[in-house]
């Protein structure tokens, strides 16, 4: 088989696929290597040291399996592992390889999204933990400039590796975090769903999520980051290879990964089996 140098794609598990889904909508031409540690999910209650150690030994594989670029397509590795990758892992593994993440993307797209500057975090502990979105925010729009409210939703991430979508446990789970997130500022105009699982139960989301406050998935933010990325850096553009291939990989067991993957693309889907 010829060698290609396809786009990594990273998740603890399938949330990623959010993202995938969307990347490949907006630049179709390329190829992916779809990673999903689904043996070690979750991340997001896991200590800073542990989701480092696990996110960049994942990084290591996709770089081994040919990518020269891979997309950290979860917020709690992003929020808990990219920086230290991108500035302590990158120079010693390769300096033309890059990394990068959801969480910057999602906080520039903000601006044109929330009128009052009331914003709501729903995310995984982890990321909450970090304040990952409350400084990167500070450090784009300057400190003050929004009023931001986490929320950490632990029990969601369970509810889609688990296929629990739409059941009783889902909604009571799903209705909880979003009154205690209004509870807390009934001003809030913007949520932003910051872990990649959740757009899965955006059914429900809308559903108890206030009339008239947006609701932002990072899907679509993330591919057309990464569209403007790949204009701006024409050597990386020009490495990624252009056969238009998707790779599934899972750390678990290929065929129900198979199975779930296929439902969150909307096709068949074969996935392989790897260790990391
Ligand atoms: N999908 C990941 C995120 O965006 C988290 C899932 C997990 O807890 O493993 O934060």
């Amino acid at each position: 088989m010829e060698k290609i140098s396809p786009i990594g794609v990273f998740d603890s598990g399938y949330g990623g696929l959010s993202i995938l889904k969307e990347i490949v909508q907006v630049l179709p031409g390329y190829d992916y290597l779809y990673l999903g540690d689904n043996a070690r999910t979750p991340y997001g209650t896991r200590s800073f040291d542990i989701v480092y150690h696990y996110t960049s030994e994942a990084v290591r594989r996709l770089f081994a399996l040919g990518c020269p670029l891979v997309i950290l397509a979860c917020n709690t590795a992003s929020a808990k592992a990219l920086r230290t990758i991108q500035q302590t892992d990158l120079p010693r593994i390769d300096v033309k390889k890059r990394v990068l993440g959801v969480i910057r993307p999602s906080v520039e797209a903000l601006a044109s999204y929330s009128r009052n500057r009331h914003v709501g975090i729903l995310a995984t502990r982890g990321t909450v933990a970090s304040e990952s979105y409350s400084l990167e925010i500070a450090k784009l729009y300057g400190s003050g400039e929004f009023y931001i409210t986490q929320k950490a939703c632990p029990m969601w991430v369970p509810l889609v590796e688990n296929n629990e979508l739409a059941g009783a446990g889902a909604e009571y789970f799903v209705k909880k975090y979003i009154d205690e997130l209004f509870q807390s500022d009934p001003l809030i105009d913007t949520v932003v769903l910051g872990c990649t699982h959740y757009p899965l139960l955006r059914e429900l989301i809308h559903r108890y999520v206030p009339q008239g406050v947006n609701v932002i998935e990072q899907g679509h933010i993330v591919a057309d980051s990464l569209k403007d990325y790949l204009n701006r850096h024409t050597d990386m553009e020009a490495a990624l290879s252009k056969q238009q291939t998707i790779r599934y990989l899972t750390t678990e067991q290929p065929d129900l990964f198979a199975s779930m993957a296929g439902m969150f693309m909307g096709k068949k889907v074969e996935a392989e089996h790897t260790s990391i």
